[in-house]
């Protein structure tokens, strides 16, 4: 594969996918805002609160539950050092770096050594691991008896075109995503699972399971165009072979920034998307 600009491929990887959980994070600001509300009115009042986020990414979760559980120290944990590099920078820049710590740690191996927490919140990060069982296990194991796990998933990649866009033969984006879910079925098996069966089976309890209908139409956030460039272009990296040549060219205009036909102009782009959060607790 061709290596842009002057990183190695990993950092590229995953300058890219900071953005679009960035974006994700700037775009879904009202979900996001509705779920850690919640989350803290379940939670109910505690002096001083530890939350550990679980595949923390940039921060979406970590940063907003700093914020809104006041006086909470949250450790953020994640595989990658760049994301946690770029978690660091934001807290610093939202006066909460004294209250966020960051652990470097894969899931997939030994869990580290973290001090009992009253929450952990793990949002689309549990569907990326090899045994969730076994992390749940962990999770159960690191909560304080009375504390809460909050897992959010997706129920479905998020969508943004209209079905007919005037380019190509119309229904372009659900081709893509049956052409996705074909690849996905392997590489994440445990995308879109019930968790709810399986957060009992680790011995918590289900406080709640709540569906978040996102349908955004215009007037879209500002960043919702570069939102949905990210997200095609992400999609796009696993389509070779996958879809027609014709659908792959059309695709491609869709992500273009110098083409006309880009999403970064389109006026016609909506955000759609659906996502579950349980809430479970530790008897
Ligand atoms: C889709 S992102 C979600 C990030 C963040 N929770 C959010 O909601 O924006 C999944 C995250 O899980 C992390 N991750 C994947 N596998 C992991 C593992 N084995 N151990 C630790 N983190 C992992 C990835 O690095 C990534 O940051």
């Amino acid at each position: 594969m061709e290596n842009h600009h002057h990183h190695p491929a990993g950092e590229t990887d995953s300058a890219a996918m900071a953005e679009l959980l960035d974006l994700d994070a700037e775009v879904l600001h009202s979900y996001l805002s509705e779920v850690i509300a919640w989350v803290h009115e379940l939670a109910g009042d505690l002096p001083r609160r530890r939350i550990l986020d679980l595949g923390s990414g940039t921060g979406t979760g970590a940063l907003a539950l700093v914020q809104r559980f006041e006086g909470a120290e949250v450790i953020a944990l994640d595989i990658s050092a760049q994301l946690l590099d770029r978690l660091r920078d934001k807290a610093r820049d939202l006066g909460v770096a004294d209250r966020v710590h960051t652990v470097q740690a894969d899931l997939d191996a030994a869990w580290p050594a973290i001090d009992t927490v009253d929450l952990v919140w793990a949002s689309s990060s549990l569907h990326h691991m090899a045994d969730p069982h076994r992390v749940l296990t962990e999770a159960f194991a690191t909560i304080r008896s009375g504390g809460l796990l909050a897992v959010a998933e997706m129920d479905a990649f998020p969508r943004f075109l209209p079905d007919d866009l005037g380019l190509g033969r119309p229904g372009l984006e659900a081709r893509c995503h049956a052409a996705v879910a074909e690849g996905l079925a392997d590489e994440v098996p445990h995308l879109g699972s019930d968790w709810g069966p399986r957060l009992n089976k680790a011995g918590f309890t289900i406080e709640a399971e709540r569906h978040f209908a996102i349908d955004l139409t215009p007037p879209l956030p500002a960043s919702a165009g570069r939102y949905a460039q990210a997200s095609l272009r992400r999609i796009r990296s696993g389509l070779d072979g996958r879809m027609s040549a014709d659908d792959l060219a059309t695709l491609d205009t869709l992500i273009d920034s110098d083409g006309p036909d880009c999403v970064l102009r389109r006026g016609d782009l909506a955000v759609r998307t659906a996502r579950t959060v349980w809430v479970a607790r530790r008897p």
